[in-house]
C-alpha cells in the first residue's frame, strides 16, 4: 500500500506540471537572449587565413557594445560600479570589495536578485550579480578601442585567458553579459543586437584578433 492514494498522486502530478510550466515561463523570460557560440575555428586555420583589416573593422564595430553603459557600468576604472546611461557612481556607497562581490554588509546580492526587480530605480539582476575582482579589474571605462583590444588579449589582465578565442568565451551566454540586452525597467540596450555583436567578435578572432590603431 502506498502512502498516497492514486487520486492524491494524480493531484500532485497536476501541481508538479503547473510548477514546471511557471518555472518555464520565468526562465524563458529571463533567457530572452539565447547564448551564441564563440568561434570554433582552430588556431592553425586562423593563422593561415588571418585578415588584419577585417579583424580591426570588426573590433571597431563590437567595441561600441563594450563601451555602452550596460557593460561599462560593471567595468569601471575605479572601485565603484557606475549606474544609468550617464554612468554616475553607484549610490549607497557600494564598492567592489576584494572579490568583486561588494564588502561585508553591502554585498551586491543583498540588493541584486536573480532577476530584474520591477519598478522605477529597482535593482536589476541575474544570479551571482557582481563585478570583476580587485586583482583583475578588467576596466573598460576610459580606454580607447586599441587599449581595450590589447587588454582583452593580455592574460595578465583578462583573467588568465590565453588566446583571443578563450578571452571571448565569457561572452557566449554568460547571464552577466546577455543581461545587457534584457536590462529591465526601460533601460537602454547596447547599440547592436547580441547576435551581431557575437558575429563581430567571432570575425575578430577568426581573422587573427588584430587591434585597431
Ligand atoms: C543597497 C543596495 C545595492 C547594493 C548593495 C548594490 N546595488 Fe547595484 N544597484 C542598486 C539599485 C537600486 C540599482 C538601480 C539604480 C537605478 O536604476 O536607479 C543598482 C544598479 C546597479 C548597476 C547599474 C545598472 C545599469 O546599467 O544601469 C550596476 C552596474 C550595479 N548596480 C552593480 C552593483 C555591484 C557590482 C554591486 C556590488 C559590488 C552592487 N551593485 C551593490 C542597489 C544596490
Ligand atoms: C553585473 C556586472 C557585469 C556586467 C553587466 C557585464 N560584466 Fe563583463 N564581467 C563581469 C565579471 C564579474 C567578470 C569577470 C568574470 C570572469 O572572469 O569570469 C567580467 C568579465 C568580462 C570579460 C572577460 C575579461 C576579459 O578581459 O577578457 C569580458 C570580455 C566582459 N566581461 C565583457 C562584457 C560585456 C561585453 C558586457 C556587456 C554586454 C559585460 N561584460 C557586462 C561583470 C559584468
Amino acid at each position: 500500500m502506498s502512502i498516497f492514494s492514486n487520486k492524491t498522486f494524480a493531484k500532485l502530478g497536476v501541481v508538479a506540471v503547473a510548477c514546471l510550466t511557471l518555472a518555464g515561463f520565468a526562465l524563458s523570460e529571463r533567457l530572452e537572449v539565447s547564448p551564441v557560440e564563440g568561434s570554433v575555428v582552430n588556431e592553425a586555420e586562423i593563422a593561415a587565413s588571418a585578415d588584419p583589416a577585417k579583424a580591426k573593422a570588426a573590433f571597431n564595430e563590437a567595441v561600441k557594445v563594450f563601451f555602452s553603459a550596460r557593460c561599462a557600468n560593471c567595468h569601471p576604472a575605479g572601485d565603484i560600479p557606475t549606474q544609468g546611461d550617464e554612468m554616475t557612481p553607484h549610490a549607497q556607497g557600494v564598492t567592489r570589495g576584494k572579490d568583486g562581490k561588494g564588502v561585508y554588509g553591502m554585498t551586491c546580492t543583498t540588493c541584486h536578485q536573480d532577476s530584474n526587480l520591477e519598478g522605477e530605480h529597482m535593482p536589476p539582476g541575474v544570479p551571482n550579480w557582481h563585478m570583476p575582482p580587485a586583482n583583475q579589474k578588467m576596466v573598460f571605462q576610459g580606454l580607447t578601442a586599441r587599449q581595450l583590444c590589447i587588454q582583452l588579449k593580455d592574460p595578465k589582465r583578462n583573467g588568465g585567458r590565453k588566446t583571443p578565442k578563450e578571452a571571448i568565451h565569457h561572452l557566449e551566454g554568460d547571464p552577466l553579459v546577455t543581461w545587457a540586452w534584457t536590462p529591465g525597467n526601460g533601460r537602454s540596450v547596447p547599440p547592436m543586437s547580441y547576435e551581431d555583436f557575437m558575429k563581430a567578435m567571432n570575425t575578430w578572432v577568426e581573422n587573427g584578433a588584430a587591434c585597431p590603431e
